[in-house]
């Protein structure tokens, strides 16, 4: 597949003697030595990777890890010491100035965290500010300004002023800009890290939703992992001007490159990150709907397990069927299981679902949930032990007590771990559910 941007042993030294300093880090040689002596700033290293078409890729790291440098490196704001930007194959440090302005208009535009929404200005005109500089008649801006400020939700407030706007409401104008040019590739430098928890939670969620329509691709930088887990297909974590992992958030945390990265990620809920697929088993016995009751009853012994599930055409999981009726089966003479499949006692989930989202079905399942894949096949079971082991595994210090004063407002409003471990220890499936909190 053709990459929509790729970056090749980027760098972007500031101060004299930038080249000097890019030849001695390429050389190897470790950062403060490269720079001793030359009152220069490595702000990004040696930066590989591309982004594919309609991807969010997210870049992470700690204030000052060089993400800014990195993302105006991509549309030509910054230009690189050393290395190679293309976008859709054009090779950007290349391009002149008229050039360079033709890309931004043409296919990359960028939201920042704090972009001036011109005060004396209606929403409207601030959303379609990108075509105004592109030129574009009148009528053509209007129409498409209100388009975008349509999939913002902010249609209704097109002729206010900014200052009627909440924060959250500005923030969707500047993305309803950014929308309203109609590029490809959006670069997206904090747009939500100045906004407080449960309006940036919404936003993100406006940004997914618009994603799965637009199908955009979208380089969005964070210092907030949260936010990076949520929003990210694949996640770039930054340290010191060098990317240190590159991977999705699920590749992050089991298997995070370095100390650094492991630190990091050492809060997450991985309860909320980790998947179905992750840890589902080969199911033990898995017959087709014409298979006889013997044959089934044979897989039964040979498995020492109490269930059958079954699978219909194109493999597609039909449900499952006990050993009672199994040998009831045998007794009637019946020539298949047809009319014996039951849905009631397994519940089955898509292989992307989280731990965190199984628990209520695990606890509600007489038998290992079934994962099916995007097609309803059945890709695998999960026994209830495995999940409880699986969560046992996410978090490292049981005994840790949780930070009520914490502003990670992804976990907000769900169960917390504990709180499933006994309710599914307990059969207790009222427990799931219930806000971190407030009594069950
Ligand atoms: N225009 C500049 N001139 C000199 N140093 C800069 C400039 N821009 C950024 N830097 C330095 O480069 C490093 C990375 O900065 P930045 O890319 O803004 O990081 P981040 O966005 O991750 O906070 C920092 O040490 C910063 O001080
Ligand atoms: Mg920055």
């Amino acid at each position: 597949m053709v990459s929509a941007l790729a970056v090749q042993s980027l760098y972007k030294v500031f101060g004299n003697r930038a080249d000097e300093a890019v030849t001695r880090l390429a050389d190897g040689q470790p950062r403060a030595e490269a720079l001793a002596g030359l009152s220069a700033t490595a702000a990004v290293i040696d930066a590989t990777f591309e982004v594919r078409p309609g991807e969010i890729f997210v870049v992470m790291g700690l204030s000052g890890s060089g993400k800014s440098t990195l993302i105006r490196m991509l549309n030509g704001l910054v230009r690189p010491t050393r290395g190679s930007v293309r976008v859709d194959g054009v090779e950007l440090t290349t391009l002149k100035p008229a050039a360079l302005r033709k890309l931004r208009r043409d296919k990359i535009s960028m939201v920042f965290q704090h972009f001036a929404l011109m005060p004396h200005r209606t929403v409207l005109d601030n959303a379609g500010y990108a075509l105004e500089v592109a030129r574009l008649p009148k009528a053509q801006r209007r129409e498409r300004a209100l388009e975008a400020l349509r999939m913002v939700g902010l249609e209704e407030w097109a002729d206010n002023l900014p200052h009627h706007l909440s924060g959250g409401m500005r923030q969707r104008v500047g993305l309803a800009r950014a929308l309203a040019a109609d590029t490809d590739i959006l670069l997206m430098d904090e747009a939500f890290s100045a906004l407080d928890p449960l309006i940036r939670r919404e936003i993100q969620d406006q940004l997914l939703e618009l994603q799965a329509e637009l199908g955009k691709t979208i380089i969005f930088i964070t210092h907030d992992l949260n936010e990076a887990m949520r929003l990210g297909d694949r996640i770039a974590v930054m340290r010191d001007g060098r990317i240190v992992q590159i991977g999705t958030a699920e590749e992050i945390l089991t298997d995070p490159a370095n100390g650094y990265v492991a630190q990091f990620v050492a809060d997450v809920d991985r309860t909320r990150i980790l998947t179905a697929s992750s840890v589902m088993e080969k199911p033990q016995s898995v017959l087709d709907i014409g298979a006889g009751p013997r044959v089934a009853a044979k897989a039964l012994r040979e498995t020492q397990t109490s269930v059958v599930y079954v699978t219909g055409p194109q493999k597609k999981f039909l449900g499952t069927v006990t050993e009672d009726e199994v040998s009831a089966a045998l007794r009637e003479g019946r020539p298949n299981l047809d009319g014996y499949v039951s849905t009631e006692r397994v519940r089955s989930v898509g292989a992307d679902t989280s731990l965190a989202d199984l628990f209520a079905d695990s606890a509600a399942s007489q038998h290992p949930v079934a994962v099916l894949d995007d097609r309803g096949r059945l890709a695998g079971v999960i026994p209830r032990i495995t999940l409880l082991t699986a969560l046992a595994a996410a978090s490292p210090d049981p005994t840790a007590t949780p930070d009520e004063s914490s502003t990670d407002d992804t976990t907000a409003a769900q169960p917390t771990a504990d709180a499933a471990t006994a309710a599914l220890t307990q059969g207790d499936v009222k427990l799931v559910g219930t806000t971190k909190g407030e009594p069950a």
